[in-house]
């Protein structure tokens, strides 16, 4: 094994070298030394791809679609993506210059804001809300100004929103990184919610970046982009991960302006080139013939969500019923004494339950802990009277 070679010992790049490895990452795999434990932690679907989905995928390599594809996806993808915006979402995008497919969404998140921030930016993220978001944007040189929402129940309000960029100084933000069905709290904004952010922000000289990843996993209402309010100045992100149970095969996309996506391709293609082929005809499949599919996850989900929310509520740990995504988001309560790391340790040792304490989602997550109900219903029974016993011992 080479050992570092003293002369470089000090040469390193000063903003990824202080940064911790993810908060929910390292407490899945502390938790996965557990024996026993039903594990709750991790943000993915507990579900196969479809069978015509993976057949799409080795198709093209049987068809030796082995070269490099366009650096912003196959052109078959492009056009799928965009006749699936304006399907299900009533947007237009042009498949020709206003769509970049991606490796997954985070490069689909890492490639938009690498457009838009120069060193020394703000971009303004409501917390609690998807942890890799902090580190992208420092990584990029920028300074995330976190949004406590755990006040306005986990929702950005355009009255917050006015303070904060009061108080940040308008003009040294760039850009606001919001998601929803949110990632640890299944909020979906309303389009009257999504109103009030765009009356703050439409002449002001900034972006809004909507990750809408979970855009397919909504239990009432139909899902409303932010780009149907606010075209000109939303970068939208999404993607096949959590719609079609695509984690691994990483293919997401940004969909926005043209002149902007001239820059976030730059930045896509100088760092992954092109996604991968297989992948990409997998996509193709999925968003044309399996375009419906996720509405039998989602029907599990419902199920399993109102199982595990009811049972929290009872057991004393408020939670609000999530409009979206698959996790539930739960007030740890103060006379337990504890904070959410330790409350998520004393679970995991004691009950054997993993659940990712709040604080990894941000400031506004302090307190809570995130239940990923992506699991079978099994598990998740036995993990809530794991959980009834151990808040019975408190
Ligand atoms: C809000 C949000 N955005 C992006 C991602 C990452 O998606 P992908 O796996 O497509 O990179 C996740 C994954 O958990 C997420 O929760």
């Amino acid at each position: 094994m080479p050992k570092l070679d003293n002369s470089v010992k000090d040469v390193y790049n000063k903003i990824i070298n202080p940064l911790g490895v993810s908060k929910i990452r390292l407490f899945n795999d502390k938790f996965s030394k557990i024996p026993g434990i039903i594990k709750l932690t991790l943000g993915e679907p507990d579900f196969n791809v479809s069978d015509h989905v993976k057949e799409a995928a080795i198709r093209s390599i049987q068809e030796n679609k082995s070269h490099y594809s366009e650096q912003k996806g196959i052109p078959e993808l492009r056009d799928a993506i965009s006749k699936y915006l304006k399907t299900r979402q009533g947007l237009d995008y042009d498949p020709e210059s206003e769509i970049v497919v991606t490796i997954g969404a985070t490069e689909a998140i890492f490639s938009s804001m690498g457009a838009i921030l120069n060193p020394g930016d703000k971009v303004i993220v409501p917390t609690p809300t998807f942890a890799l978001y902090m580190p992208i944007i420092e990584v990029l040189g920028g300074i995330p100004i976190q949004v406590d929402m755990s006040e306005d129940g986990f929702r950005l309000t355009g009255k917050k929103l006015e303070e904060v960029l009061v108080k940040e100084g308008e003009d040294s933000v760039k850009a606001i990184l919001m998601n929803f069905p949110g990632n640890p709290t299944g909020y979906e904004y309303t389009e009257s919610d999504l109103q009030e952010i765009v009356d703050v922000v439409k002449n002001k000289r900034m972006y809004v970046v909507s990750d809408e990843i979970y855009s397919e996993i909504t239990y009432g209402q139909e899902h409303v982009s932010l780009a149907k309010l606010m075209p000109g100045k939303t970068v939208v992100i999404n993607g096949l991960s959590k719609s079609h149970a695509m984690t691994g095969y990483r293919i997401g996309y940004i969909a926005a302006p043209k002149d902007f996506i001239t820059n976030a391709s730059k930045m896509h293609a100088y760092t992954v080139t092109a996604p991968s082929n297989p992948a990409q005809y997998a996509a193709v499949e999925a968003l044309t013939v399996g375009i419906d599919d996720a509405k039998a996850m989602r029907d599990v989900y419902q199920e399993r969500r109102d199982f595990v929310v009811s049972r929290l509520n009872e057991l004393g740990y408020e939670t609000l019923v999530p409009e979206g995504a698959f996790y539930s988001f739960s007030r740890i309560p103060s006379k337990y004494g504890m904070d959410d790391v330790e409350f998520a340790e004393k679970l995991a040792n004691e009950a054997k339950v993993g659940v990712t304490p709040g604080s990894a989602f941000g400031k506004g997550g302090e307190n809570h802990f995130r239940i990923s109900y992506a699991s079978s219903i099994e598990d998740l029974t036995e993990a809530m009277n794991r959980i009834e016993k151990f808040t019975a011992n408190l």
